[in-house]
């Protein structure tokens, strides 16, 4: 088992020395941790089947689950998928650096572990000082999945992953907490109109304003094109329920009833700003990118304290609010009453 060694590194003041080490462990075949303005990645050499395996061991990632190579230059990009089809290249434009992920064509030199076998590869440039200098430095693309186990919330901080994957991967890039808090927008752009197959921190609008009208829908129809999406994601072990600001004013009267179990409140309206009892954990968020940066960080807190159920207050699905939502109703698998949530608490809590 490696010893994970934790480099801390500044975005501002970029420390040659700390990237060319991690990039020596790249280079090596190992595996590094690295941050990205939307979640931590864990990073390897994209071209070396080996290393790639080791990705998957790590995160205990089913197989058929492909990776994101994370390029940071148009040599880098040319290399992994060469052929773009004209809307890509607009977005590309607009959008890179940035948190959108794009599934296209692959090109022959990317290993099948990487892609599980399909003939597209999803591409992306993230916007990280860290991570540019980093994949400049190294010199070929890497992959990135969170860096987490599969199925736990992704990881916004160096903790995390530590958490997760300490003494399982020999480095992790410190750089403070990311500035997005949920993974990037993945645009199937192979077929027209291009499919959303993850809402993401790039708000669909934003994309729409480029290219014309993009499916939102057919995503969830075609789960082949983005197997991940199978598979049960960004789960706390605690137990999420979405609430409105109604359900939250019988919210005394219910603690009260179940209090004997713990709960913990993501909210935004001023409601429960004050409230906090032995029974109850609040997290209060002032704007969507508030809540967005700190959504999976409650999860896990939440988890750590032994919270038994997660109420979170649900908030508009325009821009980012609609990929803040998506997770929140997969964290919730299904069970997104807003109507009578006592009834909802009675069948969690007995
Ligand atoms: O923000 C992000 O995208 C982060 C940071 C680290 O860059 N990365 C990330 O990677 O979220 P991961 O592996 O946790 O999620 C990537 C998703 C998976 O659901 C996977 O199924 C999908 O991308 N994917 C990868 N390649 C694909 C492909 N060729 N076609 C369809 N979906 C693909
Ligand atoms: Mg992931």
């Amino acid at each position: 088992m490696p010893t994970t060694k934790v480099l801390k590194v500044s975005s501002e003041e970029l420390n040659s020395r700390s990237i060319k080490e991690a990039a020596d462990v790249l280079q090596g075949g190992g595996l590094v941790a690295f941050p990205t303005e939307t979640v931590y990645g864990l990073g390897a050499d994209a071209f070396n089947e080996t290393a790639i395996k080791k990705v998957f061991e790590a995160k205990q990632r089913p197989n058929d689950n492909p990776l994101i190579v994370h390029i940071a230059n148009f040599e880098q990009l040319m290399h992994t998928a060469p052929f773009l089809p004209a809307p890509a290249k607009l977005l590309v434009e607009t959008f890179w650096p940035g948190p959108l992920t794009l599934v296209v064509e692959r090109s022959s030199s990317v290993p099948d572990v990487v892609t599980a076998n399909l003939n597209t590869v999803a591409v992306r440039m993230p916007k990280h000082p860290v991570t540019l200098a980093l994949i400049e430095e190294f010199g070929r693309g890497i992959v990135g999945p969170s860096a987490n186990v599969s199925g736990t919330p992704s990881p916004t901080k160096a903790e995390h992953v530590y958490a997760d994957l300490g003494g399982k991967i020999d480095m992790i890039l410190d750089a403070g907490p990311t500035e997005i808090g949920v993974e990037s927008t993945i645009l199937d752009v192979t077929v027209n109109p291009p499919v959303v197959l993850r809402r993401g921190g790039l708000p669909i609008e934003k994309i729409e304003e480029i290219i014309g009208p993009v499916d939102t829908t057919a995503g969830r129809n075609f789960l082949n094109r983005s197997p991940g999406t199978r598979h049960r994601h960004y789960t706390p072990k605690a137990t999420v329920v979405i609430v409105n600001e109604n359900d939250l004013r019988n919210y005394k009267q219910v603690i009260s009833r179940y209090g004997h179990k713990r709960i913990g409140c993501i909210v935004h309206s001023k409601l429960l700003r004050e409230f906090e009892t032995q029974h109850c954990s609040v997290v209060f968020v002032d704007s969507v990118q508030e809540l967005s940066k700190k959504l999976y960080d409650s999860f896990r807190r939440f988890d750590q304290e032994g919270v038994d159920v997660i109420l979170v207050e649900a908030i508009s699905e325009q821009g980012v609010g609609g990929a803040i939502m998506d997770r929140v109703k997969r964290a919730a698998s299904g069970s997104t009453m807003t109507k009578s949530w006592p009834e909802v608490m009675k069948q969690y809590i007995s």
